[in-house]
């Protein structure tokens, strides 16, 4: 139970986890392991680096890497992912399973976002890796793109849930399955009248802002993400799921940092970074759709439930507080523009 410590001024939640984010690696991994670490315990880590992370190997010497930068003494648990590709096969799942570190599979279909030219173009080549998957309880995670050109950007979600997703759930009814970060109404009604097998995640950028806060005076690349923010009326109804305390409906920031000079560019990266201040984006949202009473399930006991995992021990702490996030923060052998940068949060961690 959430409590309240001064009548709303200080509120303590159990600690959360963060159902989908992107730590990178290499120097990057200096930047996002030591944040990620501070504000969740345990986190989903997507495998789109280049090459992906495509087997239980190639999971166990990111794991290694990422492990190397968690600061002595915190208690953080990265949660593997292994990236489908066309080569993936049932040999492939059941190795995963065997190696007890993988917690489930990443679908991308090819092309639609950041490194994910290694994804499928036909979703029916997955089937056997689909089959082994619902076999060995490994939950499948979905960007809910289609790749198809010639469907408008802003329609590319509740295309793929159309062609897609009532397929797959009568295909595999027990294959569990994550539509991860939802931006569209049509999203929320399907995950909402679907079987208990499948859940969504939820972005702080989808609640916070809608497509307008792409072109505010100009265009805005630190607001360009993927799937790219929806109208106003998809924001509403992201909203009012994440706040209604249907645990169909938990946290995954979808943290994906980019250097700065490749976010302001010529075709600029897509991803929003927010792990520097993830859980006061969300605090901020909620609050605001008078909602905090609701925020706990979100971050701390919905996602455990679906992934049949402990919900944490620990308890967080958030006072209700001005402050103004950075400019920019040190990523890479450059910076970074983290999201709400010089702008002002309600809520802090403390
Ligand atoms: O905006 C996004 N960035 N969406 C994704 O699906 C991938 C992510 C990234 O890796 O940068
Ligand atoms: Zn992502």
């Amino acid at each position: 139970m959430m409590k309240e410590l001064d009548g709303m001024h200080t509120i303590e939640i159990i600690y959360p986890d963060d159902w989908h984010c992107h730590l990178r690696d290499g120097n990057a991994l200096q930047t996002t392991v030591p944040l990620v670490a501070k504000q969740f315990k345990r986190a989903i880590v997507m495998p789109n680096l280049q090459p992906a992370v495509a087997t239980a190997m190639d999971a166990m010497a990111y794991l290694g890497r990422i492990k190397s930068h968690i600061p002595e003494g915190v208690d953080f648990q990265p949660l593997m992912t292994l990236y489908l590709t066309e080569a993936t096969t049932k040999d492939t799942i059941q190795e995963a399973k065997a190696s007890g570190f993988v917690t489930a599979c990443k679908l991308y279909p090819a092309g639609v976002t950041t490194n994910s030219a290694q994804g499928v173009n036909t979703l029916e080549t997955l089937f056997p890796a689909f089959e082994a998957m619902e076999k060995a309880k490994l939950p499948l995670l979905i960007h809910g793109e289609v790749n198809d050109k010639d469907v408008d950007v802003f329609d590319r979600e509740k295309i793929f849930i159309e062609r897609y997703a009532q397929t797959l759930i009568n295909t595999f009814p027990s294959l569990k399955i994550v539509f991860e970060h939802i931006t569209t109404s049509e999203a929320v009604d399907f995950v909402k009248t679907a079987p208990f097998t499948v859940a969504a995640t939820i972005t702080p950028q989808h609640l916070l802002l809608n497509r307008n806060a792409l072109f505010i005076g100009g265009i805005r690349p630190h607001h360009y993400c993927l799937p790219v923010l929806k109208r106003q009326t998809h924001q509403e109804a992201l909203i009012k799921a994440a706040t209604s305390g249907n645990p169909k409906f938990f946290i995954g920031t979808d943290s994906a940092p980019h250097a700065k000079s490749k976010k302001e560019s010529f075709c600029g990266c897509a991803g929003i970074f927010s792990h520097h201040a993830a859980l006061e984006l969300y605090a901020t949202a909620f609050d605001e759709a008078n909602a905090l009473d609701k925020l706990e399930g979100f971050t701390s006991l919905f996602g455990p439930r679906f992934y049949d995992l402990p919900v944490n021990t620990g308890k967080i702490r958030l006072t209700k507080e001005n402050w103004e996030v950075p400019h920019t923060m040190t990523y890479e052998d450059e910076s970074l523009v983290p999201f709400y940068a010089g702008l002002t949060l309600s809520w802090k961690v403390i």
